[in-house]
């Protein structure tokens, strides 16, 4: 059986990581492997196991799947310049995994009468080796022209991917939630553990002591819904204790006291009924 042909621009964590997983999985021949930095584009083809490096203004093979891995700041002056080298044919297919961009980030490539799509894992692949291993199960956020989705989507079936599909019109929004639960949950957790350290407690004990507490409230979550869920001085309308702690908060460091206030504000819209508890006394409190 002839393998489709994947070419990889941006051969960093997430682009070699999915070529692995396609290569492994014998769904692809690896093409060229397009990188700046020479040692790392043969570092990206070794943990491939495949593909040939190839430096920015060499002329690449031709291929029916172009995936664009490069960072987002540079995916549409990477586009204009593959669009500029003529090297895609049309119905080639050209992807990126960007969130917080649109497929049509990769317009120019239409010139060549390229299909476009954006398939947008929701993991980190800070590591590669150890993203490849728990990939499975990963959602991927889908867009883009239906014939290009309709040939990557067996793609990424294939290695586990659980598709669904996303308004290229609010992509920054869907993004923004990726951050939020993901991103911003790191900052919040350094904030809980800096106020522990700020309370005397030492922070591997801090970490010991609100882990189960986190893992506990997604559960909860899970099980009864966001509302469900709330507990602590927000939904208990406690009023007092609510403004001493974005004081407290406030003194250790502004941001988070006002971090804490915000996100009272926030659990308040799920305990309206917070025994008489406020908008204005949560903004009053200083
Ligand atoms: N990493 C994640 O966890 C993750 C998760 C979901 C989605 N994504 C998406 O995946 C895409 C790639 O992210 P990443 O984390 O894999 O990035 P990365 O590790 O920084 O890798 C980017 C790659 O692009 C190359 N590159 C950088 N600037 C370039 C330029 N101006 N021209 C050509 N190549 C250039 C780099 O090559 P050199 O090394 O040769 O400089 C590197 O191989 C982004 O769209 C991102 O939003 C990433």
């Amino acid at each position: 059986m002839d393998l489709p042909t994947l070419n990889l621009v941006g051969p960093g964590r997430l682009g070699r990581s999915l070529a692995r997983l396609w290569s492994d999985a014998g769904l692809v021949r690896i093409g060229a492997v397009l990188g700046r930095d020479p040692a790392n584009t043969r570092t990206a083809c070794a943990f491939i196991g495949a593909g040939t490096p190839y430096a920015p203004g060499e002329t690449l093979p031709p291929a029916g799947l172009w995936l664009i891995a490069t960072p987002d700041d540079v995916l549409a002056d990477t586009a204009r310049s593959l669009a500029a080298a003529g090297v895609l044919r049309p119905a080639d297919i050209a992807f990126h995994c960007s969130g917080a961009l649109a497929s049509e980030v990769l317009a120019p490539l239409r010139a060549h009468g390229a299909l476009l799509a954006g398939a947008h894992p929701l993991k980190s692949f800070a590591d590669p080796a150890s993203a490849i291993t728990g990939f499975a199960g990963t959602f991927c956020g889908c867009e883009g022209d239906p014939a290009a989705l309709a040939a990557l989507g067996p793609l990424f079936d294939a290695i586990g991917a659980r598709r669904f599909r996303v308004d290229p019109a609010h992509k920054i929004l869907y993004h923004s939630a990726a951050v939020l639960a993901c991103n911003h949950l790191v900052a919040l957790m350094d904030a809980a553990l800096r106020c522990m350290e700020g309370a005397g407690v030492e922070r591997d004990t801090a970490w010991a002591a609100l882990l189960p507490l986190v893992e506990g409230t997604v559960a909860n979550i899970g099980r009864s819904g966001t509302a469900g869920a709330l507990t602590g001085p927000v939904a208990r309308g406690d009023r007092a204790t609510v403004c001493a702690e974005i004081n407290a908060t406030g003194a250790l460091d502004a941001d988070i006291g006002a971090a804490y206030r915000v996100l009272s504000l926030l659990a308040l819209r799920l305990a309206p009924a917070a025994a008489g508890l406020a908008r204005e006394d949560v903004e009053a409190a200083c």
